[in-house]
C-alpha cells in the first residue's frame, strides 16, 4: 500500500484542524484513523479506503468549513493532488457522508469499509475521551452543563437533533448512550460495551454529586 499519501492525508489534518478546539481536532480525526485501521483488520475491509476515509471524514466539516461541506472540496482536491481514481473518489466521499449521527435518520453505510469508518468515529465519541469532547463541545458552543429542569429527549429525527439546543448531560442520553447498540461491526460492539459501562458509572457518580448523595 502508498504508505506516501496516507502520511500527506496525516500532514494534510495537521494543518486543517490546527486552530480547532472545539472537539474536532486532529488528535480526533488520528484516533479514528487508528481505531478504523484496528477494525478494518478485523473485518477483512480495503485499509486504503477505510484510512483515506477516516483520515478525510471531517475536513469539510459543516462546523468547521460550510462552505466545502456540501461537495466536499478539500477531500476531494486532496485526493485528486494524489492521482486517486474518480470512482475511489466517489467511494470515499459517500463514507464520509455516511458517517455522521443523525437521530434517526443515522445511516448504516453501504460498504464494509464505511461501517468501519463510522464504528471508529462513534467510538471516539464515548468513553473516557467522549466525556472529554462533549464538554469541550458543550464549553465551546456555550452549553450549560446541567439543569435537572431540561429533560432530554429522545429519538429525533436529523432536524430535531441539529436544531436541538440542549445541556451537555442531555447529550449522553441523546447520542451517546445509543451508540454502542449502532455499531455495525462486532469489533467495535464489544469495545463500546465497555466504554459505554465506563460512561454510566460516571454519569451515575455525577448525579449523585449533584443531588449531594455523595
Ligand atoms: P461526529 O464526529 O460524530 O460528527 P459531532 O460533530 O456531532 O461528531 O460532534 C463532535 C463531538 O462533540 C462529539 O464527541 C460529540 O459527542 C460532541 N457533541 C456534539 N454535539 C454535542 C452537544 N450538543 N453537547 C455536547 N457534546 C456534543
Ligand atoms: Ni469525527
Amino acid at each position: 500500500m502508498d504508505k506516501t499519501i496516507i502520511n500527506d492525508a496525516v500532514e494534510f489534518v495537521r494543518n486543517t484542524f490546527k486552530d480547532d478546539h472545539s472537539g474536532h481536532d486532529y488528535f480526533h480525526t488520528l484516533r479514528v484513523y487508528k481505531m478504523a485501521t484496528r477494525i478494518a483488520e478485523q473485518e477483512n475491509a480495503s485499509l486504503m479506503i477505510v484510512q483515506l476515509a477516516a483520515l478525510l471524514h471531517d475536513v469539510d466539516d459543516i462546523k468547521l468549513s460550510p462552505e466545502t461541506h456540501a461537495n466536499k472540496d478539500r477531500a476531494v482536491a486532496f485526493l485528486r493532488e494524489h492521482s486517486i481514481s474518480e470512482a475511489m473518489i466517489k467511494t470515499i466521499c459517500d463514507i464520509i457522508g455516511e458517517v455522521s449521527f443523525r437521530g434517526t435518520d443515522s445511516i448504516m453505510p453501504k460498504t464494509i469499509e464505511g461501517r468501519c469508518v463510522q464504528d471508529a468515529d462513534r467510538l471516539d465519541a464515548i468513553g473516557a475521551i467522549g466525556i472529554a469532547r462533549a464538554f469541550a463541545y458543550g464549553g465551546s458552543h456555550n452549553r450549560i452543563i446541567h439543569d435537572p429542569e431540561i429533560k432530554p429527549t429522545v429519538n429525533m429525527n436529523a432536524n430535531e437533533y441539529q436544531n436541538r439546543t440542549s445541556t451537555t448531560i442531555n447529550h449522553f442520553y441523546e447520542k451517546l448512550f445509543q451508540l454502542r447498540d449502532l455499531m455495525n461491526t462486532t469489533t467495535a460492539k464489544k469495545i463500546a460495551e465497555q466504554r459505554e459501562d465506563y460512561m454510566k458509572n460516571y454519569i451515575s457518580e455525577f448525579l449523585d454529586e449533584w443531588d449531594g448523595i455523595r
